[in-house]
């Protein structure tokens, strides 16, 4: 079994990202039932038109990386943080968007942009959710309740796929984020799924609260649901 390093991203590593990310996800049932008939290799596809233009969203405040095994560079987890919005601009050239630059996607040329765009849009995205659609309002008005008024850094995204699981990696993804809002002085939030919650909670999150939803008439999972955890910064910076 190969080691792995944690690494910041660029906007090439865009596709091999959005594949991975649907090979994490396609463990979750919930999720998977959007697709329909489709397959899991068109949707990693998809997922890989997007993943450039995915990456240049929001440059300002997201900060990625990307776990690579040690041998191959091949991508074996993925992290998205989210730098709290003190009311600042969206323009990257802002002095607060300033922190933690070395995770975030370098900028790109204007052709590289509408190239990523292009792909972008060519992506099958579409899915009709039909009665699931709405399911997730109990977990989003929980979520928007905890974060009022807090500023928070959020890790917003993490994911491993099944074949490089329990390897730690999720959890170096997690501590590298950590570490820089330590510095930085920010408390940490996330909104968990299930599958997650163990790995936050190691990490030294503490549930503020959860909504458990019973999922299997929409084809999802029993125990489908939505946990918030915080983490305080212990430092001041
Ligand atoms: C949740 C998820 C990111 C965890 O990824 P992971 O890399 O397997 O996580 P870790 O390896 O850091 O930790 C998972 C478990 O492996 C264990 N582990 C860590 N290093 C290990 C090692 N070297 N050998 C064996 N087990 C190890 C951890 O202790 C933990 O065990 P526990 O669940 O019994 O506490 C992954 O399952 C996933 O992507 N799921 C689908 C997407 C998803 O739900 N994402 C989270 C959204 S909130």
């Amino acid at each position: 079994m190969s080691s792995f390093i944690i690494k910041t991203c660029t906007v090439a590593d865009g596709p091999a990202i959005g594949r991975n990310n649907v090979a994490a996800f396609w463990t979750d049932k919930t999720w998977i039932q959007i697709w329909g008939d489709r397959t899991q290799e068109h949707v990693a596809e998809q997922a890989a038109k997007r993943g450039r233009r995915n990456l240049l969203l929001d440059r300002a405040h997201r900060r990625h990386l990307q776990a690579v095994d040690a041998e191959t560079g091949a991508v074996v987890g993925y992290a998205r943080w989210v730098l709290p919005d003190g009311g600042c601009s969206g323009d990257d050239s802002d002095p607060c968007h300033r922190l933690w630059t070395e995770a975030q996607i370098p900028d790109v040329d204007e052709e590289v942009r509408r190239e990523a765009e292009r792909q972008s849009a060519s992506a099958d995205w579409t899915f009709t959710r039909g009665p699931i659609d709405g399911i997730d309002a109990p977990i989003e008005a929980m979520t928007a309740k905890l974060r009022a008024g807090k500023r928070y850094m959020v890790l917003d995204y993490l994911c491993v796929p099944p074949a490089f699981r329990r390897r730690g990696i999720a959890s170096a993804l997690v501590r590298r984020g950590l570490e820089e809002a330590e510095k930085l002085g920010f408390d940490t939030f996330v909104l968990a799924m299930r599958a997650g919650l163990r790995v936050y909670q190691k990490a030294g999150f503490v549930l503020l609260d959860h909504v458990l939803i019973d999922a299997t008439e929409y084809g999802g999972d029993k125990d489908y649901g939505g946990w918030c955890l915080e983490k305080k910064c212990v430092s001041t910076p």
